[in-house]
């Protein structure tokens, strides 16, 4: 019989039993749960309502129980439900009454809440260092390779050009917001729910700032009905991974594209690839195509718990049982991508020279053209359609932009002197785009060592 079963004559059906449960999944939270019980229990001597000698030996059985889920010896059965009835019960198995009294002032409602905002809890510190240490793999990339030009693109067309040092700390931006999004979110986790009881509270004279000391929480919830129906938190928490694998696909396209024949601007290391099991030439940037391909899983665990949450009555439904593997499943997805991206980066060699080539093209340096118009007084948009013009008779004269002498170029640009003839190699275009947050070297330098303090 289930430890809720008092008011029932019959075992529950198996098929049943096997339906309900969540122990397959919830057994991960069994560190949490134990920490929980022990701060409950010490509290509940504190206010003298369990005695001391019993929260004693409650909190040196949860240590006992905890070493055995450990080193897999502790037993688990369908038959109790979840990891909170696991631990119960083996509590009560060791200790009788005694262990039957964790339970006072304390429903699973609260209970499950509190083990999901824990666990959350390190997830966000262990994923946010994991972001942090990917960061600084791409700063010291940027930096190896600081002299490495390539275009930069808009609409996928070869826009200006730009250092790929800068390309990469764009991502390092990226990665920043995902961060602060998550310690941002962790605020909102850091908030004790126990004590709420099943919906209601509690008639016993409990101590809830009590267990937020111990358990180390920022605050103590305000409105028990709130507590054990939220899942706000886990919304926004996977929300905040759905943007980190948004980020990743996009990193992961840029990667497919590089390393294909077209562009071969980069190649990844053959640790990092597989082949194609007909075409022996094949290479194939597996660990990027994956990558994107898992953010969709990520976005289906966030649409999972929203729909999830969606319309469910006040307060606690069982429903939200299945917040759980959602929740766990976009964890451990963005865990894996931390675990191969950032080292499939750091391998990657760069095919500088082809980059070089790729940015070479005078055509890119249209604009550079128009804004030394600009510093010759002309206005912008006249500017604009003068160099337009401009590059229309080069391809009408099939000539091109860096070949022109002063004369061809005063057709379209009366104004144009010798130095305008000077401004087609992406070394120059670069170089003088020093403007705070642009792609010169000096302020992308900046910005490395910037990023290797803050790292
Ligand atoms: N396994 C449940 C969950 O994950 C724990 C809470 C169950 N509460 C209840 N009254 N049946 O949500």
């Amino acid at each position: 019989m289930a430890l809720w079963g008092g008011r029932f004559s019959a075992d529950t059906n198996k098929d049943v039993a096997e339906f309900t449960e969540s122990v397959s999944f919830d057994k991960r939270l069994y560190k949490y749960d134990i920490a929980g019980s022990k701060a409950h229990a010490a509290m509940l001597a504190s206010c003298r309502i369990i005695p001391e000698k019993t929260a004693k030996a409650i909190c040196s059985e949860l240590d006992r129980i905890l070493k055995k889920i450990e080193d897999g010896s502790f037993k688990f059965t369908t038959e109790l439900e979840d990891i909170h009835m696991h631990i119960e019960s083996a509590l009560i198995k060791a200790l009788g009454d005694e262990g039957a009294r964790v339970h006072t002032a304390r429903s699973r409602n609260d209970q499950v809440c509190l083990d999901i905002r824990l666990y959350l809890r390190d997830e966000i510190k262990s994923i946010s260092s994991g972001i942090k240490a990917f960061q600084k793999t791409l700063v010291k990339k940027a930096k190896a390779n600081i002299n490495v030009i390539m275009p930069g693109f808009t609409h996928l067309q070869h826009a200006q050009p730009v250092l790929f040092a800068h390309h990469l700390l764009a991502y390092v931006e990226m990665l920043k917001r995902d961060k602060t999004r998550m310690l941002d979110c962790l605020k909102r986790i850091n908030v004790l729910p126990l004590g709420s009881g099943a919906l209601a509270g509690t008639t016993l004279p409990i101590n809830r700032e009590t267990v937020r000391k111990i358990l180390k929480f920022d605050s103590v919830s305000g409105n028990s009905m709130d507590s054990v129906a939220d899942r706000d938190f886990a919304c926004e928490f996977l929300s905040d991974l759905a943007i980190f694998a948004m980020h990743i696909s996009r990193f992961s396209e840029d990667i497919i594209l590089w390393s294909s024949q077209e562009f071969n601007f980069i190649e990844l290391s053959d640790a990092f690839c597989t082949g194609s099991s007909l075409m022996p030439q094949k290479k194939n940037p597996d660990v990027a195509e994956i990558s994107r391909g898992k953010t969709a899983r990520v976005y289906g665990d966030l649409m999972a718990l929203l729909t999830l949450c969606k319309g469910l009555p006040m307060t606690y439904n069982r429903d939200l049982q299945e917040d759980k593997e959602p929740l766990f499943d976009a964890i451990d997805t963005v865990n894996k991508i931390l675990s191969v991206f950032p080292p499939m980066i750091a391998t990657m060699e760069l095919n500088k020279k082809r980059m070089l080539e790729a940015a070479s093209d005078p055509a890119l340096m249209a604009t550079d053209l128009a804004e030394k118009l600009v510093e010759k007084g002309v206005p912008f948009r006249t500017a604009h359609h003068k160099v337009g013009s401009l590059v229309k008779w080069c391809r009408e004269n099939k000539r091109s932009l860096n070949k022109l002498n002063l004369k061809e170029m005063k057709l379209s640009i009366p104004e144009a002197s010798e130095d305008f003839l000077k401004l087609f190699s992406p070394e120059s275009s670069v170089s003088k785009r020093e403007v705070y947050g642009g792609t010169g070297p000096g302020q992308v330098k900046k910005q490395i060592e910037l990023w290797l303090k803050k790292l």
